[in-house]
């Protein structure tokens, strides 16, 4: 195969709960991901060159940071030393998905580069190695080798996939202004005071709460901590709820707020009330329909 085209999906969290801070340093989480439509681009081509190059564009290009450092470039260079495999290979990245916005754009585009990398070069990795691999480039990057809705336990990276729900219509405000660090989001939960044993609500309650039949169900536990820093994410949250979103929600660690609308053109009408931010109209993506674009094109 002389090139791959292959999309990276942003993902939402319909429930973020931190059970609290783990001797590794980490958190544990239990989250139930959604793929949504808002997605990068990725190309993947056979080189004379050796070695790997990646030329990025588009929001949150590449500024000045070294290469290497780039996750995509990061996550190719693991499969390549997994497979034993030198040969050249050049990516293009073209990203649409603003970083530091909690949509895991970053480590949308590693699984994205993996799965591209394995059908340019027909190889084959065993799927749980694949995982561990993506695992070890970020505690999001295993979600975007399944996609879907699934259930995100350990620090995120655990998965186990949920059942896909009827497509949603979902508005992303994404805050020009505002871009919040991971890191800094969970120190400033405070964590060690987030244990919550005793309240924490069995696996397959906290599976069926999202988006089950009587529809409510969105919760984020970075909100409190989050909204405190920013209060105009709150004023976000509630200008979507104002303007016809069912629900609204921080999107993981933020800065973007989402809503869920009933319909695109609904979503649309409100997109028009945000003109300082960048707004995206998706809806969400099964694990059907994920795994189908995610085969990629061949040219
Ligand atoms: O794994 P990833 O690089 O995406 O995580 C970014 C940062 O987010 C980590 O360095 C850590 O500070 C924080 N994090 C955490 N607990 C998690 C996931 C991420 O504390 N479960």
């Amino acid at each position: 195969m002389a090139e791959v085209r292959i999309p990276a999906f942003a993902k939402i969290n319909l429930r973020l709960e931190i059970l609290g801070k783990r001797p590794d340093g980490y958190h544990e989480l239990r989250t139930i991901f959604q793929t949504v439509s808002l997605h990068d681009d990725l190309q993947l081509r056979r080189s004379k060159r050796v070695g790997v190059s990646l030329r990025v564009e588009g929001n949150a290009a590449l500024s000045g940071e070294p290469v290497e450092k780039n996750l995509v470039y990061r996550a190719v260079a693991a499969v390549r030393a997994e497979l034993k495999d030198e040969g050249g290979v050049e990516i293009a990245l073209k990203k649409k998905i603003p970083a530091g916005r909690g949509l895991g754009g970053g480590s949308s585009d590693a699984a994205a580069a993996m799965l591209g990398y394995l059908q340019l070069t027909k190889k084959k990795v065993a799927a749980e190695r694949l995982m561990e691999i993506g695992a070890s480039l970020g505690a999001d990057v295993p979600f975007f080798l399944q996609g879907g809705r699934a259930l995100g336990i350990g620090r995120g990276d655990e998965i186990y996939p949920l059942p896909d729900i009827e497509a949603k219509s979902v508005l992303i405000v994404s805050p020009a202004d505002i871009h919040v660090p991971t890191p800094d989001a969970y120190r400033w939960l405070n964590a060690p005071e987030l244990t919550k044993t005793a309240e924490n609500s069995k696996l397959w309650k906290f599976c069926a709460s999202s988006w089950s039949v009587q529809g409510t169900g969105l919760w984020n536990d970075f909100e409190g901590a989050v909204f405190q820093h920013y209060p105009r994410l709150d004023s976000i949250k509630q200008d979507l709820l104002r303007r016809g979103a069912t629900e609204a929600l921080l999107a993981g660690s933020g800065s973007a707020v989402i809503g869920v609308f009933p319909s695109p053109a609904k979503a649309r009408r409100a997109a028009v009330g945000f003109p300082l931010d960048e707004t995206f109209v998706c809806e969400t993506v099964s694990r059907a329909k994920y795994n189908r674009l995610m085969r990629g094109r061949s040219v």
